[in-house]
């Protein structure tokens, strides 16, 4: 059974005086998948840390799963699986000992242990690699066994730091979607970090995005999406086009139209497949930087100038 797990008033500092994280209450409802998204140095491993039980918060945090105080008890007791950012498999097991270590270290007999893992392998679509060496594998195939590893044991929170930081685009974008259908399937709560938005957008059921220590904002892909609590996450989450003082939009707000109202000149444009994407030099009073903007069919060419009209529903007042 998965498990709602809460980080109440957490935070970590350092004896440097970094603070990792500044105090931070975060729910993550049981079988929810959360998306922890934000710059390098912004919290999201020491986030993972401290509901593993791998860090203690500063005093004053604590760590509760379905209600019960958790912070004291070690990594351990806390019944979780953990796919690390530079996960390392044991080298000297095959595929089917790697993904049997938990079982065997909780003492679950051997034919149950066997099954399981057979279970796993099915699972995460490695059948037949059971007793294969893990320097012989893909890294999609290591990285598929390092996630079955952490869930033979049957965690009841599942932690994910970067599980495809690693890969080549085409291989994560796989995975991902391999995943998608894995925690579908499995319901345990699941927190998973990256560097990717498109990636948190498309995993997460929440999405929290961080920055310097803190939590800028928290909630389901489309609404942090649609309204973006302030600029940062605006640009961090998706494009935004400036369209002076504090208003923006995103790129499928803007739209030619020979009757528009706003105008732009095309810098460049990049084919994208089903798509091109567009750059603008604005050409609105306080507009700064580019526009962006997705274009089908046929593409002006650089130099011309485009006319555009705005969904004025769309416009983001966004504080910076
Ligand atoms: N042992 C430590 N002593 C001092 N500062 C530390 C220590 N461990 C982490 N930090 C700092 O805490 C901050 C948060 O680190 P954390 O590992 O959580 O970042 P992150 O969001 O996971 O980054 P990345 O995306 O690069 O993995 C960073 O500024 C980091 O340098
Ligand atoms: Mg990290």
């Amino acid at each position: 059974m998965s498990l709602t797990a809460l980080l109440q008033n957490c935070a970590r500092s350092f004896p440097d005086g970094t603070r990792a994280l500044h105090p931070t209450t975060l729910e993550f409802a049981a079988g929810s998948v959360t998306a922890l998204l934000g710059p390098s140095g912004c919290g999201k491993t020491t986030t993972l840390r401290l509901l593993a039980g791998l860090a203690m918060p500063d005093a004053g945090g604590r760590v509760l799963f379905d209600g019960t105080d958790v912070t004291g008890l070690p990594v351990e007791q806390r019944g979780i699986g953990m796919v690390f950012q530079n996960y390392a498999l044991f080298p000297n097991r095959d595929v089917a000992g790697n993904i049997g270590y938990g079982l065997e270290v909780r003492g679950v007999p051997k034919a149950e242990r066997t099954a399981r893992v057979a279970e796993m392998l099915r699972l995460t679509r490695l059948e037949g690699l059971g007793h294969r060496r893990v320097d012989q594998l893909s890294g999609g195939q290591r990285q598929r066994v390092a996630l079955a590893r952490a869930l033979a044991p049957a965690p009841r929170l599942l932690l994910l730091d970067e599980p495809f930081g690693a890969l080549d685009a085409r291989l994560r974008e796989a995975l991902r979607a391999e995943l998608a259908a894995l925690l579908a399937t499995l319901r345990i709560t699941t927190i998973f970090v990256t560097h990717d938005q498109a990636e948190a957008m498309a995993l997460g059921d929440q999405v929290v995005v961080m920055q310097s220590g803190r939590v800028l904002q928290q909630g389901s892909p489309r609404a942090v999406y649609q309204q973006p609590a302030n600029r940062f996450v605006g640009q961090f989450v998706g494009t935004l086009n400036h369209l002076g003082g504090d208003r923006f939009c995103r790129p499928e707000a803007l739209r030619p139209d020979p009757a528009g109202t706003l105008g732009g000149v095309v810098l460049v444009s990049f084919f994208e497949g089903g798509h091109t994407r567009l750059h603008l030099r604005p050409e609105v009073p306080g507009a700064e930087g580019e526009w962006v903007l997705n274009l089908g069919g046929t593409v002006p060419a650089a130099g011309s100038r485009m006319t555009l009209a705005l969904d004025s529903a769309a416009v983001l007042h966004l504080p910076a």
